[in-house]
């Protein structure tokens, strides 16, 4: 269980969409985390079933049978599992495909429920953390443990450190030094 750290309101989350934080991982390495606002009912169930219509040849006579429709059109499956009784789920601040912010310090871009990537738009189901569209499909963004009581937003993940508020420049507001630790090779 640990230590709970009380990190903002529900009604904060859902007013500004994400909220951003910066925390200190197991080896010391600070990390960038999204709050988002969970609602289940925006949870875009579109699954086109498409099984290719198989082209079997019947060696049959005159016979004018073969009128099987088959309009199974199911309802709605209950996607994403997300009913823990939180709706503020939340992420690593870093697309799946490459290098990049969701929430680049001015709030992600949110459509649907879902994170839009800003560099080639794939999009996060806020829920599930899944993406199953563009360059990042398949891929579902790391979550962060949290919990929700009482209308507070609580870090409840063991390995993880709160540290501040907003992004990781946004806490050592260094006077503009040039000592920016690129990790470049070759
Ligand atoms: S960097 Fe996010 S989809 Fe490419």
């Amino acid at each position: 269980m640990g230590v709970r750290m009380r990190l903002t309101t529900v009604e904060t989350v859902y007013e500004e969409r994400s909220w951003l934080f910066t925390v200190r991982d197991q080896h010391g390495e600070k990390e960038e985390v999204i709050l988002v606002p969970c609602t289940d009912a925006v949870a875009g169930s579109r699954d086109d079933a498409g099984s290719g219509g198989g082209g079997s040849e019947g060696a049959g006579s005159t016979g004018a049978g073969s009128a099987g429709e088959t309009t199974s059109s199911d309802g709605e499956r209950g996607g994403t599992a997300a009913g823990a009784g939180t709706d503020v789920e939340a992420w690593v601040n870093q697309c799946t495909h490459e290098f990049q912010r969701l929430d680049r310090g001015m709030g992600a871009a949110m459509r649907d429920g879902q994170i839009i990537c800003p560099k080639h738009g794939s999009m996060f189901d806020a829920c599930s953390g899944y993406c199953d569209n563009g360059e990042a499909a398949d891929t579902t963004l790391p979550s962060v443990e949290v919990a929700v009581d009482g209308g507070d937003v609580y870090l409840t993940d063991d390995e993880l450190t709160f540290l501040h508020s907003g992004g990781i420049d946004e806490g050592d507001d260094g006077d503009g030094g040039p000592s920016s630790t690129s990790h470049l090779s070759l």
